[in-house]
């Protein structure tokens, strides 16, 4: 996790990173830190806490400097603190370096430097680099990075500043992500991610893993870890510096989830032929025979994309008759699972950078296997390393709690279930039809719903005292009462659990009270499912639990069993989870701004999980 930001160009380049680092926080802000090359001589700001401390700080005794590097951290290795934060330096403070990732090896690595005489000021494992830098550097700082790096295990994505070659920026990346931007103005930034870059410019050259760029005034040069030159062509960012402000929302999650009906036609956009009643595509558009021809699919994902996969599993199985697992991919990489070469493996992204997905990509090739990527993130490492797959066009998320990738994640994965049915010829035209026609009208419903954001506000805030919710859905709403309880989890620390509704008699039923409400997704009136459903409602309001229900609009019966009801557009169960996932996100994040939470950066965690 962790952002970085580095700059090196004719003018003072401390606001450029400054700026960019707010763009980062989403990664990590428990600490943050900057340093520039000033006059032969490193200099350094540092604080514990938000960026918004760092420019403080900056404003009081102002850096300057054309040559520099900025960091925005999420504490792996050491608490935080102004010591833990980045810049890292030699004992000499000669060299300076900002890192995100974890260096495996730096225990050792650590007790050999210290052996031989330095001294360490922080506890972490970033440290060790710097004063590898010390220990070998022979004066030329390129050959010195690319010898250290070949030494370090494990991840980095970083940057480096060395007041003996105050003219050069250093970067490089290994399984945590680094883009380089190219200003017209021929100023260059360094980023985690093209957030940073694009109020600047929007040519991008993506770096690969194990790869050195070169930063001089007006040029650069991208090397190997063993020093072979490497030709890289630029890429263009596909958004705007709009897709990633506020847009007057007074939260990223908040302007995210009224983005969805948009999102969601973005997703579908293109991938609908109504007049030849087929889905098409076009990523895929090489292998959908065989895919349509496997007997098994396997997703790998992690957290709100895993909750995806398990809709899919759901919609693969139901629609298309194809034997479907999901697996969280932290378990799935180190677990002895034989890679079946004949099956499909896809994984589910939406930043495209998750370590533990990324390794699972990895573990699926290496023994020879096919995989496919479900990714938000174009030009991510997910994206650039799977053979193929679907892109979500959702633009940037910001909010680190994921909305509208999950709800195009689920629409992205419809269209493949409805294009596999009809392959595998398990769906008449007709039903086709319908459905296709089902996925159309989603975007106009999820509008029809966000009208009615106030009365979940209403209902969000006379549930705020409350310490536990249970969440319960069945069938292909299962997996939306695990996302509902994660969100709420997530932004507004309140203790929530989702469960598969028939599964509460098995253990969760103990727990309830009138202290504990519990919100169960009950559309679907005409699924078998329905009448179960309502019978856990029963039994829920047997023990004084309060239920919220999101129940289908005309369905008045069901005031009569829930304390509180949030009605949804009736739709069809296969895209029910898009639909009634929208009021359970408005929830959480109305009961976590009612109590106050810090919505787009909460507590503990950060959107892109580039540490395993
Ligand atoms: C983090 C984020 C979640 C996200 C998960 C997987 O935990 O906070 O919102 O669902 O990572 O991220 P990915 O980018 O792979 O979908």
């Amino acid at each position: 996790m962790c952002g970085i930001v580095g700059y090196i160009g004719k003018d003072d380049g401390t606001e450029i990173c400054l700026k960019g680092l707010k763009r980062l926080e989403y990664r990590g802000y428990d600490s943050a830190g900057m340093a520039v090359v000033d006059n032969q001589e490193i200099k350094s700001i540092k604080v514990k806490g938000r960026v918004a401390a760092l420019e403080e700080k900056q404003k009081n005794n102002p850096l300057k400097g054309s040559l520099v590097i900025a960091h925005t951290r999420w504490a792996t290795h050491g608490v935080p603190s102004e010591e833990n934060a980045h810049p890292h330096f030699d004992c000499h403070k000669q060299f300076a370096i900002v890192h995100n990732g974890i260096i495996e090896n730096y225990a050792s690595l650590k007790r050999w430097l210290e052996e031989k005489g330095h001294k360490f000021t922080s506890q972490t494992d970033t440290e060790v680099i710097p004063h590898l830098i010390e220990d070998y550097y022979e004066g030329d700082l390129v050959a010195t990075v690319q010898k250290v790096l070949s030494l370090v295990e494990g991840t980095y994505g970083l940057a480096i500043i060395s007041a003996k070659e105050p003219d050069k920026m250093v970067a490089a990346r290994c399984g945590s992500p680094l883009i380089l931007g190219i200003c017209d103005n021929g100023d260059y930034i360094v980023a985690s991610d093209p957030t940073a870059v694009v109020e600047y410019t929007r040519k991008v050259v993506y770096l690969n893993d194990r790869e050195v760029v070169v930063l001089n005034h007006g040029s650069y040069q991208i090397f190997t870890l063993d020093n072979k030159e490497v030709e890289r062509e630029t890429s263009e960012i596909a958004w705007d510096l709009a897709q990633i402000e506020k847009g007057g929302f007074p939260h990223f999650m908040l302007k995210e989830i009224f983005n969805q009906p948009d999102t969601v036609s973005n997703a579908m956009r293109g991938r609908i032929i109504l007049s030849e009643n087929r889905v098409k595509l076009g990523g895929l558009i090489d292998y959908l025979d065989s895919l349509a021809k496997s007997e098994r699919i396997v997703f790998v994902a992690c957290g709100t994309s895993w909750h995806a996969g398990l809709i899919a599993e759901y919609l693969f199985e139901n629609l298309a008759s194809l034997p479907t697992e999901v697996e969280y991919a932290s378990e799935f990489r180190y677990k002895g699972s034989i890679v079946n070469t004949d099956t499909p493996y896809f994984v589910i992204s939406q930043s495209g950078e998750t370590a533990d997905t990324l390794e699972s990509l990895r573990k699926v090739k290496s023994a020879g296997g096919k995989v496919f990527g479900i990714v938000n993130v174009v030009g991510s490492t997910i994206a650039r390393e799977t053979d193929a797959g679907i892109y979500l066009h959702a633009g940037p998320e910001i909010g680190v709690a994921s909305t509208k990738a999950f709800t195009s994640q689920v629409t992205v994965l419809s269209l493949l279930a409805l294009y596999l049915a009809k392959a595998r010829g398990k769906m008449s035209d007709e039903d086709m039809q319908a459905r296709l026609n089902s996925v159309l009208a989603l975007p106009k419903i999820i509008e029809k719903i966000l009208k009615n954001a106030d009365s979940i506000k209403n209902i969000a805030e006379r549930y705020i005292k409350y310490n536990n919710f249970l969440y319960l859905g069945r069938g292909y709403n299962f997996p939306v009462a695990l996302e509902g309880a994660l969100k709420l989890k997530e932004i507004s620390y309140i203790h929530a659990e989702g469960y598969p509704a028939a599964e509460m008699k098995h253990g969760p039923i103990a727990l309830i009270d009138q202290n504990m409400p519990v919100v169960v997704v009950a559309t679907d009136t005409e699924d078998i499912i329905y009448q179960k459903v309502m019978s856990n409602i029963e039994e829920v309001r047997a023990r004084g639990g309060n239920i919220i229900a999101i129940a289908t609009e005309g369905n008045e019966d069901i005031k009569n069993f829930a304390t509180e009801v949030i009605y949804v557009p009736k739709t069809a169960g296969f895209i029910s989870p898009i639909v009634n996932v929208i009021p359970l996100q408005l929830l959480s994040y109305y009961m976590a701004a009612a109590r106050g939470c810090d919505i787009d950066k909460p507590r503990n965690l950060a959107k892109s999980v580039t540490v395993e």
